[in-house]
């Protein structure tokens, strides 16, 4: 077993090491029965919702997916595959991976609560990383066995909110290709989250080059049609208003995430829909992603330091290049509260599951 420490934190302090700005390489989506497509037929674009929203309504006829499936990182290699195929030329990546993933390694010092465990392999020069499903569906059983807050929205209802407002925030075309009438109806239309545009982006932290696929929420305007210029994209999220100091606290522990999360993908823009412990949305704010570790800074909480998470991420991800060199099955792991990370082998050879029959065989003939 080799052990990475995580704590000191202290000693990932500083300037941060080189990033990358994140690019878009490939993209794909999952249409409404979570079917996936080679398109960008999910992309929605960010149209401002009604205040005075009741976010609870429609919960009965949420269209709910059911993720309790493995996906491993199917959909992510087949998009490579099919990028590759197109161009000619094989991704080269020191890490693939879910944006998941790295949101879970990058938070490390400042989450000591929560473990992690995820699968890896290594193939032709790349470490590829999936989480470990079986944890995953562990940690939810967990989640949901416990009680809600006396009085309080059930966690099925919170979750509700959260796509309730990306559905009302949403339109399915740029705003003056719209209809009036769907603008004016969005608060009636059925809530599904079976559809995704998921994005496949080429980044780099310190030293390690990575491709990493994750979900976007929405584009502000429209995608640019060069494609070496930034896109505007928008992360939409929800967060019970502010009402004292320690909810004041407790938001800039969710900030930690939303600006981990966006960008990993380079996403510019937050929009937090601000509701109220009934679910009713009271205001919205617009956070631009590159201002938000200097802001939490500038508050005086010292709650987590943007600079340290991309320093530690350079480093553990250095680590892992010289610890994953070989094929089979790896497990890295966090446990619960633990100052360390571990990583053992599982399996000897082979890529377990990780990687899909077809990827390797397509790469083993390119
Ligand atoms: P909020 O973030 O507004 O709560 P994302 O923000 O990543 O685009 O996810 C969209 C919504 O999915 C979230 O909205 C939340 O409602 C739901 N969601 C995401 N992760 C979840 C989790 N681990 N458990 C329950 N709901 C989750
Ligand atoms: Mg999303
Ligand atoms: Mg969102």
């Amino acid at each position: 077993m080799s052990i990475f420490d995580v704590q000191p934190v202290n000693r990932f302090a500083g300037s941060s090491a080189a990033i990358r700005r994140p690019k878009e390489i490939a993209h794909f989506s999952y249409d409404d029965d979570h079917v996936f497509r080679l398109d960008d037929s999910s992309l929605r674009y960010y149209y401002p919702p009604s205040m005075g929203a009741d976010l609870s309504k429609g919960y009965e006829s949420f269209k709910k997916l059911d993720d309790t499936a493995d996906d491993h990182l199917d959909s992510l290699l087949k998009t490579i595959l099919e990028s590759e195929k197109e161009t000619g030329s094989k991704c080269e990546a020191d890490f693939i991976t879910w944006r998941g993933m790295m949101t879970k390694i990058m938070a490390t010092p400042f989450d000591n609560f929560n473990g992690f465990e995820m699968n890896a392999t290594f193939f032709q020069g790349t470490i590829f990383i999936e989480e470990n499903h079986e944890y995953k569906l562990a940690q939810w059983q967990m989640q949901k066995s416990q009680p809600p807050r006396r009085g309080g929205p059930s966690q099925d209802l919170m979750s509700f909110w959260g796509y309730k407002f990306e559905t009302i925030s949403l339109l399915p075309d740029t705003w003056d290709a719209t209809s009036r009438e769907y603008i004016e109806s969005r608060e009636d239309e059925i809530v599904n989250n079976h559809a995704q545009y998921c994005s496949v982006v080429r980044t780099g932290i310190g030293k390690s080059r990575l491709v990493i696929g994750g979900e976007v929420d929405a584009v502000w305007d429209k995608k640019p049609e060069n494609k070496d210029e930034p896109i505007n994209w928008v992360e939409l999220k929800t967060s019970e208003e502010i009402y004292s100091d320690r909810d004041m606290q407790k938001f800039e522990r969710k900030l930690l995430k939303f600006w981990i999360q966006s960008f990993l993908l380079g996403v510019p823009k937050i929009i937090v829909g601000f509701r109220n412990r009934n679910g009713i949305l009271q205001r919205l704010e617009e956070l631009e992603t590159r201002d938000i570790p200097i802001n939490v800074k500038k508050r005086g909480m010292r709650s987590w330091d943007g600079n340290l998470c991309i320093n530690f991420t350079a480093s553990f991800l250095e680590w892992l290049k010289q610890t994953i060199q070989s094929d089979g099955v790896w497990r890295i792991r966090r446990k619960e509260k633990s100052p360390v990370i571990e990583v053992f082998k599982l399996e000897d050879s082979g890529y377990g599951s990780i990687l899909s029959p077809e990827f390797v065989q397509w790469r083993n003939q390119f």
